[in-house]
């Protein structure tokens, strides 16, 4: 395989996996505060894994062939799992993540509809705004030799998703009770799965994550509310789109005739929440971090961000054309999200009947009914799969490089008919909103600082990510 030339011979940090034990309570006790660490060193090496967790058969797919089987070529086999209903319910209900057949077709039609009409030009002026407010919270901060970036992402991260769903602009205390609400949903709704492997009733699960569900569900219903009661009073229900919830109420299913109830907005609205603030912040603020990690990647941003912006002056933000342009801070996101995929994994189960997976010759049975985890994560850190793999090195997604990606192995966003609708709205945000970062400042680690990553529903760290901004003279 070819060897990367790279400055920085350190690996980014990650939590290392531990050494192989065959003991189940050992590895569920080790995951309790981060799924990451139930894993063993072997689960990197292996094609396949298999264990059983009390009489629950579950395995590790990491072979090519095989996630391309379960997640595009049988899709129909290996359906969403019924935990994923069970962690997420209580707060996006019934909405498309979790559910599946022609109850998830139908949302999907409608979703993909929705982001057609509120396309990424038209939600642009919006994340533009909420860049520019990020800059002038900045300005204002007076430590900016150690700055906590995840704060300032997450709050970003926020003020985009409400500016182009709802057209609200951010409000701190608003932002606070919601955003805290989904930091605790998304923490606990993480142990929901060790709870489910221990045989705790459903009820039970559940009512760990109903209060925080309430808080935010009660507030996202009497936004829809109020936009549905303004709908009432116009005379035509096409109104051009202010905002990704015009469209979802205007979306329209050819085949059904049907657009989203009032409930079903509400449902979808919540998810489209989790989906695309926790997501942007986790990779985001990550991707800062390797940016100071390595100066030589962060030059290389710098002369291609500088070659694009020309003679413009810091007033005038970087446009949609701009950001299509910026081929390198792309494959930085990229190689971020690599390695730090915001949905570590996610789990199907085997529906219909009984099957074979056959890896090297070597046949398993996979029963009705198993449990399938496909982990980015893991995938994206195998041996087998990319050279030197806890590298950090944008450029694997430049050029001739580029073709690792065919292999389905790259999976940041899922792959087939699943795949994150989002992806799109998410490289722009993050494109814009790095380039603008490399625009302004110079940005350096804090030393004696190392984020602590943690994996629930998404990969976050639980002790911030300081950074050293110093202004660009
Ligand atoms: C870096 C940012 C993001 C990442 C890494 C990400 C990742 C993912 C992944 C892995 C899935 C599929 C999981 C599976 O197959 O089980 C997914 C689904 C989804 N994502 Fe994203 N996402 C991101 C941002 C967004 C944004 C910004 C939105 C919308 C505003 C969004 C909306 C959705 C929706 C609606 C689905 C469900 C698709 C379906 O089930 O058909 N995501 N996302």
């Amino acid at each position: 395989m070819q060897k990367f030339i790279t400055e920085n011979s350190k690996d980014p940090p990650w939590p290392k996996p531990k050494p192989y034990t065959a003991n189940i309570f050992k590895r569920l006790f080790r995951g309790w505060n981060s799924w990451l660490g139930f894993l063993n060193e072997w689960d990197y090496r292996i094609k396949l894994g298999e264990l059983n967790i009390l009489g629950l058969p579950v395995f590790l797919v990491n072979d090519a062939n095989l996630v391309r089987r379960v997640l595009i070529d049988e899709v129909d086999n290996f359906p969403k799992h019924p935990y994923t209903l069970w962690i997420l319910e209580p707060l996006i209900g019934r909405a498309i993540f979790s559910v599946n057949g022609e109850e998830w077709a139908f949302q999907r039609r409608l979703i993909d509809q929705a982001f057609q009409i509120a396309n990424l030009k038209r939600v642009f002026p919006s994340m533009s705004l909420a860049t520019e407010s990020l800059f002038k919270r900045i300005k204002k901060s007076n430590n900016l030799s150690f700055l906590n970036i995840d704060k300032e992402i997450t709050l970003v991260t926020a003020d985009v998703i409400i500016r182009t769903i709802l057209s609200r602009e951010l409000e701190q205390e608003e932002a606070n009770n919601i955003f805290q609400a989904f930091s605790r949903y998304q923490k606990n709704a993480g142990r929901v799965l060790i709870f489910r492997f221990l045989r705790l009733p459903k009820k039970f699960i559940q009512s760990t994550l109903n209060k925080d569900a309430l808080l935010i569900r009660t507030w996202i219903q009497k936004i829809i509310s109020n936009r549905l009661e303004e709908y009432k009073h116009r005379k035509e229900r096409f109104i051009p789109p202010r905002d990704l919830l015009d469209s979802l109420i205007q979306a329209k299913d050819q085949k059904t005739n049907k657009s989203f109830s009032e409930r079903e907005l509400i449902d979808q609205v919540c998810f489209l929440f989790l989906a695309g603030h926790e997501t942007s912040a986790s990779s985001l603020g990550m991707a800062l971090w390797l940016v100071a990690f390595d100066s030589r990647v962060q030059n290389l941003m710098r002369e291609e961000v500088d070659s694009v912006v020309g003679e413009r002056g810091l007033d005038e933000m970087l446009g949609v054309e701009d950001i299509r342009k910026l081929q390198y801070c792309g494959a930085v996101f990229n190689e971020t999200l690599r390695l730090y995929p915001p949905v570590t994994f996610f789990i199907r189960a085997r529906s219909q009947s009984n099957t074979n997976f056959e890896v090297d010759k070597h046949k398993s049975r996979c029963p009705l009914g198993a449990l399938l985890t496909l982990s980015p994560w893991v995938i994206h850190r195998h041996e087998n799969h990319w050279t030197e793999p806890n590298k950090f090195v944008p450029e694997r997604f430049l050029g001739n490089n580029f073709e690792s990606l065919r292999r389905n192995i790259f999976l940041p966003f899922g792959l087939g008919p699943r795949k994150c609708p989002g992806a799109s709205f998410a490289q722009q945000e993050a494109i814009l909103i790095l380039a603008e970062f490399i625009r302004r400042y110079n940005v350096s680690q804090v030393k004696a600082h190392v984020p602590n990553l943690i994996g629930f529903l998404t990969l976050r760290t639980n002790n911030g990510i300081y950074l050293n901004l110093s202004p660009r003279s």
